[in-house]
């Protein structure tokens, strides 16, 4: 997607070297655009556990290059087999419930398998990483013509302008472009589609406010930033046609997580009769589990995130403290939506019923799995 006018991935090689990866610092958004530089495999797993990055297929593509950087260290190790093993485990524990990361990884050991000596691991890991970048921004922008469809449904019934809503960011900076939940707002966009997002804030880290509204005002789509608890009123009054969110991990069976608050405005879509669709690539199925609820393992975060908020004043980003200094937060970062829930899900390959006979009309290659 663009930033000021210019296409633009969230995460690639060094222009002019090759041994540095380099990705977006979400954390200085929408203040500051800043790229942080990343040279070893604990810089990659910082990068993800801190949030430098986030959202589950940019996880998942960080990881990736996180390997190629530690081939790149491993050169120089006794053993650089084992060297990697270990990389994997420690990307592999920096968030618990992003399946891409898992993915990403095995796709990564599969080649290391192949690799016969340091520099040739060097190689493939770098190619594969690669790989998975330009699968992933293919895959959403497939995602996004599927999605497309749904939108000219809407506006080809009612002659409006389409009103979406979306929870947390699953937008182009989740990814490596396009996004998954905005990759149809975009193309609607693009192509003269009128439409209009509300955009959840997405407390505690407000990556609705800071991230998807910032990445939407760059490419001109218009707009609102809502608080968490506005979705249900607006529902309830006609002003969403649609819901589109993303998603870290969803069961074969259809079930759903994501960000904190997502299984709220799914129980407020399914009253208020309003279609709620997850958008995701095929990385982030998990074909080994069924009951989401019961199974998918939901991070927590530090009480901190909850009890702090910040923000720009005039002295520049400040941080302050929102309840009593003493009271004790709880921070769970994602919840479960059951699949009863969900409208569908828009894929790479198309859209089907959240259920496992959906998800195996559209990967059949899953059957035995
Ligand atoms: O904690 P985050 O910011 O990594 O959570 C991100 C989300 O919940 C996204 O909606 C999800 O990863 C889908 S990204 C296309």
């Amino acid at each position: 997607m663009k930033i000021n006018g210019e296409p633009t991935r969230t995460i690639r090689l060094h222009p002019e070297s090759p041994g540095i990866v380099q990705v977006i610092d979400q954390r200085q958004l929408p203040h500051q655009l800043t790229w942080m530089d990343l040279t070893s495999v604990d810089e990659a797993a910082y990068a993800i556990k801190d949030m430098v990055v986030r959202g589950a297929p940019l996880i998942g593509a960080t990881a990736g290059m996180g390997m190629y950087l530690a081939a790149l260290e491993a050169v120089s190790a006794q053993d650089f087999r084992r060297f990697l093993e270990q990389a994997a485990q420690t990307l592999g524990q920096t968030r618990p419930t992003a399946v891409n990361l898992h993915w990403a990884l095995n796709s990564q050991i599969q080649v290391l398998q192949q690799a016969a000596t340091p520099s040739e691991a060097v190689d493939r890991l770098r190619q594969n990483a690669e790989d998975i970048l330009d699968a992933d921004e293919e895959q959403c922008r497939q995602i996004g013509l599927h999605g497309l469809s749904l939108i000219e449904e809407i506006y080809a019934r009612t002659g409006q302008t389409v009103n979406i809503l979306t929870h947390c960011n699953a937008g182009w900076l989740a990814c490596v472009d396009w996004g998954t939940a905005t990759s149809p707002m975009y193309q609607a966009h693009d192509r003269g589609i009128p439409l209009h997002v509300w955009v959840d804030e997405t407390r505690p880290r407000n990556q609705g406010a800071k991230l998807t509204a910032w990445e939407l005002g760059q490419h001109g789509v218009p707009h609102t930033v809502i608080p968490d608890n506005a979705g249900g009123h607006l529902m309830q009054h006609g002003q969403v046609d649609l819901v589109i969110v993303g998603t870290d991990r969803t069961t074969r069976q259809g079930d759903v997580a994501n960000k904190i608050g997502t299984y709220l405005k799914a129980l407020a879509a399914y009253d208020n009769g309003v279609p709620f669709y997850v958008a995701l690539p095929s990385s982030t199925l998990d074909w080994a589990l069924r009951d989401g609820v019961r199974e998918i393992p939901i991070e927590q975060r530090s009480q901190e995130e909850v009890k702090y908020m910040d923000g720009l004043s005039p002295h520049g980003v400040t941080s302050v403290l929102i309840c009593p200094e003493s009271s004790p937060a709880a921070n769970y970062g994602f919840d479960v939506t059951p699949a009863r829930l969900v409208t569908g899900l828009i894929t790479e390959r198309g859209i089907c019923p959240a259920s496992e006979t959906g998800l195996l009309s559209l990967f059949p290659e899953q059957a035995a799995s």
